[in-house]
């Protein structure tokens, strides 16, 4: 048996749970048997066995030595990566530890503005300041993409003194830039690359897909196994190289983010993830692969609606991008992302990934099969029949506002004296909460920010879609809270 196969952590937990100690600790739910009975049988007797706390033989995440170290080494074999740390607080945990480990206060990091709260917030925890890159913007989509080479290298000429580059790769949609060479930057200046990972856990496992960030030679990735890996949601990895980075470090800091408390059935499915990824992964993302491609097709022959491909390759910022995530534009239809995400709900008892003005998001995964892909390729002929475009208007055109400028560190903003005002008359004030549409949680205004009357029209034209608006205190929004201004006395 290689050493892939083996799942010391999983094995470990299942045997300890298999002997049916008597247990007087905690979880007071004492295998279920303390727990209102419909959730038990609902969630079942063996789920309840494993949930366990960090018990001598079951060893410890906040400083393994037994089983979870065994199965941290062996995602770090699988993941080509010197130390993986197993996060039971999502990516955004992962992330947040990936910046708190090299900046502190009054640190520079350059960060791609499109960036996930999570990153965001570890910004305002750290105290660090944002040198923000524009990422590339789709017009034909609407969407951003990643941030190129070149800004890159401007955004290091202006800032040798940064502490870390953050790249998102790929990014929620599946595209990717040449992330090597921006390594290859980037390590020239002895600046450590941290990869958020979150849409990219699979493409470590399959040549076609883009480079992971330890094949690109990054320091740290966040990795969601959760999203696309096979665990369970909350479960991701951190996968460090040492170098420009510390794994000590690391290790304290993911702690501090971390609760004492940490899930067995979220540790145990990471094990189980990785064996299934290192010994079959290749050949299940190959089927994913070909699914994907045949829909794509099938969606492309269906009028009114386009699903990208390779096609889009080819910009400084699409360098390659990952074939099993269908972006479908409906912009040529009657109808917005978000119209189309409820329609396939009511009428096809069909959930999207998410959806925005001009396009739905579908992910193709290790558990999907034909059968599951010919209703969504049915569901989108019969919207496209019911839902044409009268042929005299002309094309939606797609409308991205631009980034705005940053008047305060996102820290000082956020422990700044604020005020809340009316969100009509708001433009030209700095905003002291984050805007953002969730999925996919990138934010529109960050604290520190100033707000211009586009941002506003751009958030009425999501609201009125429909779409997930979300940040401020007042969720009508109302009124937003921004920096006071004070007036001279008189
Ligand atoms: C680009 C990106 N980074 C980070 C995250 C955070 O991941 P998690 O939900 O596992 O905390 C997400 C989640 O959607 C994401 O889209």
């Amino acid at each position: 048996m290689s050493q892939q196969e083996k799942t010391p952590l999983f094995t470990g937990v299942k045997n300890h749970a298999e002997k049916d100690p008597i247990q007087f600790h905690i979880p007071g739910h004492k295998k279920g048997t303390g727990m209102d009975p419909e959730f038990r049988e609902f969630i079942g007797e063996n789920a309840l066995s494993i949930d366990l706390i960090n018990i001598a033989p079951l060893d410890d995440l906040h400083h393994p030595h037994g089983i979870i170290k065994e199965a941290q080494q062996l995602a770090a074999e699988a993941f080509g990566a010197d130390y993986t740390f197993f996060s039971v607080q999502g990516t955004s945990g992962a992330i947040m530890t990936m910046i708190m480990s090299v900046c502190g206060p009054g640190d520079k990091i350059i960060v791609p503005r499109n960036v996930h709260k999570s990153i965001m917030s570890a910004i305002i925890f750290s105290g660090a300041t944002p040198i923000f890159i524009h990422p590339e913007i789709d017009p034909d989509l609407g969407i951003s993409h990643g941030i190129t080479t070149e800004s890159v290298e401007r955004a290091l000429e202006a800032h040798p003194d940064a502490k870390g580059l953050l790249v998102i790769n790929p990014t929620y949609f599946g595209v990717s830039a040449n992330l090597k060479k921006i390594v290859e930057v980037a390590h020239s200046y002895c600046i450590p690359v941290l990869v958020d990972e979150a849409h990219g856990v699979h493409i470590h496992f399959h040549e076609k897909l883009p480079l992971s960030a330890m094949q690109a030679g990054a320091d740290m990735a966040a990795t969601s196994v959760h999203k696309l890996g096979g665990s369970m949601t909350q479960s991701s990895i951190l996968n460090v190289k040492e170098g420009l980075v510390s794994s000590k470090r690391v290790q304290s800091i993911i702690s501090m983010l971390t609760t004492t408390s940490t899930s067995y059935l979220l540790l145990t499915s990471l094990d189980v993830a990785r064996k299934r990824l290192a010994t079959e992964g290749r050949t299940l993302i190959d089927q994913t692969i070909k699914l994907a491609e045949q829909t794509r097709a099938k969606l492309n022959e269906i009028p009114g609606i386009t699903c990208v491909g390779n096609e889009i390759l080819g910009t400084k910022a699409t360098y390659d991008m990952d074939p099993t995530k269908l972006i479908i534009s409906i912009k040529e239809l009657s109808v917005n992302g978000y119209e189309v995400e409820n329609w396939l709900r009511e009428h096809y008892n069909l959930e999207v990934e998410l959806s925005d003005l001009y396009n739905i998001l579908c992910i193709v995964s290790l558990g999907d099969t034909e059968e599951k892909t010919k209703v969504l390729v049915e569901a989108l002929n019969q919207l496209s029949k019911t839902h044409q475009r009268a042929e005299t208007l002309s094309p939606k055109a797609v409308y991205v506002p631009n980034i705005p400028t940053l008047a305060l560190s996102p820290r000082e903003a956020f422990y700044a004296e604020t005020e809340v005002i009316p969100f009509s008359q708001s433009a030209g004030r700095i905003i002291a909460e984050f805007i953002m549409v969730y999925p996919p949680g990138i934010p529109i205004l960050i604290p520190g920010e100033i707000i211009s009357q586009e941002n506003l029209s751009y958030i009425e034209e999501n609201l009125q879609a429909g779409l997930p608006v979300q940040g401020p205190e007042d969720e009508t929004f109302t009124t937003l809270r921004v920096i006071k201004e004070h007036q001279a006395i008189k």
